[in-house]
């Protein structure tokens, strides 16, 4: 059994892929940022902005004082050296950072990120002082082939097998299935609980009972201002990692509203 909806925060976090340049960026951390401080039942969700790494900088100036995390959508698991291009958890956190995406599957399938790397990268996150995003999901040949827990299993397990369960615990997961990232297709409610309950019976099984009641499993996938709603009324779905949809304010803060309405 997952503990339900009331006993863990509510958590919409916006990944900003390869979009908008650190002035851009600002503006839209402004807007959210003035949109959210008119409704004070948004302080019920949590919000993050992970913008590209270039952006760090004045994003993190924007959000100073408002109470809204700043992100990253990758890091090197090395903590300095000659890595050309490379960012460390360490210099995340000196720009203002708490959280960071890992694994995302624009990594794992465009830039060939494998299961080693990301339980590297988690492990150097946590010592860094980063809250991990982790993200998992399947491939829709492998929903077609009923190959999801499988793909979720050997993912999660992959990149947890030898944590603690107290620092597990402080670790995020998002959901992503690949078929529904930027294609407009979302999982159904039902196909999105099925996989985090399947997230979470994983991190029993892995790191301990337990564990998996208390990590906010997120789901990412063509979340909009429609349909929000319907998927956070899930008890099992914690919030959502947002992707186009998080790069306008107006939209964004529909999304946040939708999860910081949920009982
Ligand atoms: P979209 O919301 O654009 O489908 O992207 C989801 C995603 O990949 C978030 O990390």
């Amino acid at each position: 059994m997952t503990a339900a909806w009331p006993r863990r925060p509510r958590l919409v976090a916006g990944n900003w892929k390869m979009h908008k340049t650190p002035a851009e960026g600002a503006a839209l951390a402004r807007e959210f940022v003035a949109l959210r401080a008119a409704d004070p039942a948004a302080t019920k969700c949590e919000v993050a902005m992970c913008p590209p790494f270039t952006s760090l900088g004045l994003v993190a100036e924007a959000l100073k004082g408002s109470g809204v995390h700043l992100g990253a959508q990758n890091m090197n698991a090395e903590t300095h050296g000659a890595f050309t291009g490379e960012v460390a958890g360490t210099m995340l956190v000196a720009s203002g950072c708490r959280f960071v995406i890992l694994g995302h599957s624009e990594r794992r399938h465009v830039m060939g990120e494998t299961d080693e790397q990301v339980a590297k990268k988690l492990r150097a996150a946590l010592r860094d002082g980063l809250t991990p995003i982790v993200c998992v999901g399947e491939l829709l040949a492998e929903r077609e082939a009923d190959k999801t827990a499988e793909v979720i299993v050997r993912q999660i397990t992959a990149a947890y097998a030898g944590l603690d369960a107290d620092t597990a615990k402080s670790t995020v997961v998002a959901y992503e299935p690949v078929w529904a990232i930027g294609t407009g297709k979302v999982a159904t409610p039902e196909q999105a609980r099925d996989a985090h309950r399947v997230v979470r019976a994983t991190l029993d099984q892995v790191v301990g009972a337990g564990v998996g009641a208390a990590v906010q499993v997120l789901y990412g996938g063509s979340v909009n201002a429609g349909n929000a709603a319907t998927l956070f009324a899930e008890d099992d779905i914690d919030g959502g990692l947002v992707g186009g949809a998080a790069l306008e304010a107006a939209g964004f803060w529909k999304i946040v509203a939708a999860a910081a309405a949920r009982p």
